[in-house]
């Protein structure tokens, strides 16, 4: 359930890049138990957002407050351990590992000993070993691939890496999941998959941040929706209002906005 709870704000968020102000002035938040969509043309800024959201880079100026505490700055794994976590644009995975490895990999920053002492079975890590690997395979039963627990990674098709990369930021245990573009390269059945299993996300209490091309699926599973153009928050409002936005619809010209 979405709740009047700010879990993330940012404020005049910016960053540029030589001359190019990928992110400017960038002000928008998130609530609690939210999907909320950002879209936008191709080099709009969304992806930097997300980087600047993640501790990947410092903003050049602005704000971020996750759950009420200023984090501008921070490192990636200091926003891991605060319960932010994404996936990539390209998919990244360790395409040597299992697919269980790789799911196990993600539950670092929430285990003790570490992943590394517990792979190498240091002292006290075995039974911590088998919580993560527990653990691990209760998620991959959540996104529907556990019978694959044992695949390389690289030999899932590609519409279930996206899936295993999801799999692999639940593992962190996030408050937060930001996923950039997670049905580029799926199928429509893949999307239509990829839509419930993030609707499922949300009713576990995780809030959605999600970056998309695909309208359909973000119209139909947003509760609301941010737009950026050319670094700048352009309009931010349900995907209803947003479909009837005269700026958004001159931004998109020519591009099918409606569900
Ligand atoms: N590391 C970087 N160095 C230089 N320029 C960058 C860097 N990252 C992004 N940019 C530039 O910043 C702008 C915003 O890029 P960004 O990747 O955030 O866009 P995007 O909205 O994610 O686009 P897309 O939909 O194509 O993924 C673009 O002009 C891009 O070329
Ligand atoms: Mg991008």
């Amino acid at each position: 359930m979405v709740s009047d709870r700010v879990l993330l704000e940012t404020e005049s968020l910016s960053k540029s890049f030589g001359g190019v102000h990928a992110v400017q002035e960038v002000s928008f938040s998130v609530r609690q138990g939210q999907i909320k969509g950002i879209i936008g043309p191709n080099g709009a800024g969304k992806t930097t957002l997300f980087n600047l959201i993640t501790g990947v880079y410092r903003p050049d100026r602005g704000s971020i407050r996750f759950d009420g505490e200023r984090c501008a700055g921070l490192a990636p794994h200091q926003m891991a351990e605060r319960g932010i976590a994404r996936t990539f644009q390209n998919v990244e995975l360790f395409e040597r590992m299992s697919v269980l490895e790789n799911v196990m990999v993600g539950r670092h920053p929430r285990t003790r000993a570490g992943f590394i002492s517990a792979a190498f079975r240091l002292g006290g890590a075995r039974g911590e070993e088998r919580l993560i690997r527990e653990k691990a395979l209760e998620i991959l039963g959540f996104v529907g691939i556990v019978d694959k627990a044992e695949w390389v990674s690289s030999a899932l098709p590609f519409g279930l890496q996206r899936v295993l990369e999801i799999a692999r930021a639940l593992a962190t245990e996030p408050r937060l999941l930001l996923l950039d573009e997670p049905a580029s390269g799926l199928n429509a059945v893949e999307t239509r998959d990829l839509g419930r299993l993030l609707g499922r996300i949300r009713d576990r209490g995780i809030t959605v941040l999600l970056v998309e091309h695909d309208m359909s699926l973000t119209m139909e599973i947003c509760d609301e929706i941010l737009v950026m153009d050319y670094g700048r928050r352009l309009a931010e409002g349900t995907p209803r209002e947003i479909q009837r936005h005269p700026q958004v619809i001159a931004a998109y010209l020519g591009e099918e906005l409606v569900a």
